[in-house]
Parts: structure tokens; sequence; C-alpha cells
């Protein structure tokens, strides 16, 4: 542990695992003095890959970053259509606006909060090139189901780490590009990064190609055929990236721990929904723990409440289409995605992370059971 241990009384809302094993390998690259595109890019890609399942990973500078270059290597385009979730980080729909497609949004399913397949195959037209679903709070999404429709898949698996699916295939391994995203709050981190798995090969190549300018791999450093961005991430976050890799498997058994604690210190709390069980051979890759308030609090209210007992907490997440940018751009108004608008209206996150004690734990439980009267 090189982090401050937080005492019992200190209840973060989420907090990584940061050990001796990401300090020696960080002190290792500020040693070799190669700080980006060295060793540690590949070695990162290819432990994640294996990881993961899959043939191919591609690091880049966020979870944002991974999902743009997904969606652009798929072939979205000026004027096109790319069916997501409206209860997401607003990032998953965003990275449809900077291709100047239209991301359409479609219901959730009430019980996983995923997009939900059959609203999601009323929404296609023939401008229709991606379906964007997202595995919201680690929960797989039924990629099954959206192979069925067609069109392209892009999976935002941002949250998902370590997620299995309903057929048992680890979230990221179906071949789609799927984006995995490192920021401090998640089940691994690197600080900012993101990763883009795929099966194909031509992908992996077009997406290296963009994070780096547009560079070819045979080419000059500064010879470029293509459009591209600065979406590097360097060898010292990938450095973090190898380290955590080394006890993703602990942290995620922590994080299932709390979870399963949170289960039970909630229950009985009348009206207040948990995140839905695992089903069959789905595995939730636990990232947050959110529930929804029952019918009739106002959430602000309790999130404030929850504050002044010190205890934080975060609504979590606002419906993306009511963002005053989405309202604005899009036109989109209340009443759209009924049951989207009534979880959002509802959810909030609770402190997370895989070092929490049954004490903490029981905390808040206690502490949002006082908050509700109930
Ligand atoms: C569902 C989802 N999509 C995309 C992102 C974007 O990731 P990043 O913040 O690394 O850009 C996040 C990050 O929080 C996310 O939760």
């Amino acid at each position: 542990m090189i982090l401050r241990p937080v005492s019992e009384d200190e209840i973060p809302l989420a907090r990584p695992v940061l050990g001796e094993a990401e300090e020696e390998r960080v002190l290792e690259v500020l040693r070799s003095g190669r700080l980006s595109l060295g060793p540690a890019l590949g070695e990162f890609e290819r432990a994640f890959a294996q990881r993961v399942g899959i043939a191919h990973a591609s690091a880049v500078s966020s979870g944002t970053a991974a999902l743009h270059l997904a969606l652009r290597a798929v072939g979205v385009k000026d004027g096109d259509e790319v069916i997501t979730t409206p209860l997401s980080f607003v990032a998953s729909a965003n990275v449809a606006v900077y291709e100047r497609a239209r991301p359409v949004f479609a219901d959730i399913d009430p019980v996983t909060l995923n997009l939900d397949p059959a609203a999601a195959a009323d929404a296609v037209t023939d401008r229709t090139t991606a379906l964007l679903p997202v595995h919201l709070f680690g929960y797989p999404a039924d990629v099954a189901a959206f192979e069925k429709l067609g069109p392209p898949i892009v999976e935002d698996a941002c949250e998902a780490v370590g997620a299995v699916d309903a057929d048992g295939i680890p979230v990221g391994a179906r071949g789609h590009p799927a984006a995995f995203a490192f920021y401090a709050n998640k089940q691994m981190t690197t600080g900012e990064g993101g990763m883009v798995t795929t099966a194909n090969a031509e992908i992996k190549e077009r997406v290296d190609s963009e994070r780096n300018q547009g560079r070819a791999p045979d080419m000059d450093w500064l010879d470029h055929d293509r459009l591209g961005f600065n979406y590097r991430l360097s060898d010292l976050a990938c450095a973090l990236g190898l380290a955590q890799l080394e006890h993703l498997d602990d942290m995620l058994a922590g994080r299932a721990r709390v979870a399963a604690s949170y289960a039970d210190a909630l229950t009985g709390i009348e009206g207040l929904s948990l995140p839905c069980p695992e089903t069959g051979r789905v595995r939730r890759g636990w990232f947050v723990y959110v529930v929804q308030l029952p019918h009739g609090f106002d959430r602000d209210t309790v999130v404030r409440a929850m504050h002044e007992r010190g205890i934080p907490t975060k609504p979590y997440f606002p419906a993306v289409h009511l963002m005053s940018f989405y309202r604005e751009r899009f036109g989109h108004r209340e009443g759209e995605f009924p049951v989207c608008e009534d979880v959002a209206a509802r959810s909030i996150a609770l402190p997370f992370f895989p070092e929490m004690t049954d004490g903490q734990i029981e905390r808040v439980a206690e502490t949002l059971r006082d908050v509700l009267g109930r």
C-alpha cells in the first residue's frame, strides 16, 4: 500500500488500490527514459488483450478516445445515426456528435438498466451505421441480441472490465471493437487512459495510426497518410496499467465482496432498488454501487442530507438526452424515454471501493436508512 490508508471514519466515494508493484513499474519506466511509445505500451496492450481473451488491444489516452476511434473504425461519418442508451456517461453519445453523426437514443431495460434490444430494433433506420450498447455499471449488455439487428457494434465497456456475458464470454471478447476506460475510479486505473479491443487486425492498425496523428507504422515521424489525433497513452500510464492488471482479480473480488455486503446491509429498506442480481453465466464487473431511491423522494435532497452526515454520494447517471446540450442541439424533452427518466431521477451512487470495510458499509446503509426515515 503506497497510498495513505484512510481511517475507518473517512469514507471516500471511490479510491484506487495502489501498491509497490505500481511504484516499481513506474520507476522502471522513469529510469529507462522511454516515457512514450516505449516498450511498456506494447507490453500493456498484449497483457490486456490476453486478459480479455481477444487478439488485439490498442491503448489510448481515455475511454472517450477509445470510443471515438472505435466508432470511426466501424465507418461512422457525417449524417449517420448511432443507436445508444440515454442512461450513460455523456461520452458514449458525444463520440457520435464528434463525427457529426446523430446519437439516436432508445429506452433501457428496467432490470439491467442497459439499452433494451427491442427498443433499439425499433430505432433502426437506413441511416443507422452503428449500435453502441453500454455495459452500464459493469453489467453486461445483451450484445448477442444486438448482433441480430445487423449494423456494426461498438461496445462501451468503459465500466465493465472483468464482466462476463450471458454466453459466458468476457466483455470485450466477442470481437466487436470495445472501449475500456482507466480513470482513477475504475476497476483498474492508469490515472487517465483507455483501450480498444478488437478481433480485427485492420481495426487495430487504424486505431494505432489515428491515436498517433494518422501516422502509418512504416512512415517517418512527421509523415501522415490520414487524419489523426493525439490520443496516445504514455509509458508511465502503461506501467501503472501493467501493475494494476497483476492484481485485477483481487480488486474485482474486493468490489464483489463490498457489493454483497451492501446488498445485505440495504435489504429491507422499503422501495429502495438495488443493482440487479447476476443471472445464469453473467458476471458483473463491479464498478459502482448504484441504488434507486423509493418513489417520492427528491434525489438531490437525499444527496445533500447524506453529505451533511459525512457520506459522499452522487447522482448517477442523469439522463443524457435531458442534458442542456442534447436538449438544445437535438430538441429532446422529458417523456421520450420513460424508463430511463424514472431510473435516472432516482439513482445515486454510494461510496464504493475494494478496501471498504464492513463497518463503513454499515455506516453508509444506516445513514441512508436514517435519511429516508425507513
Ligand atoms: C460508460 C462510460 N463511457 C465512457 C466513459 C469515458 O471514459 P473516460 O472518462 O476515460 O474518457 C466513461 C467514463 O467514466 C463511462 O463510464
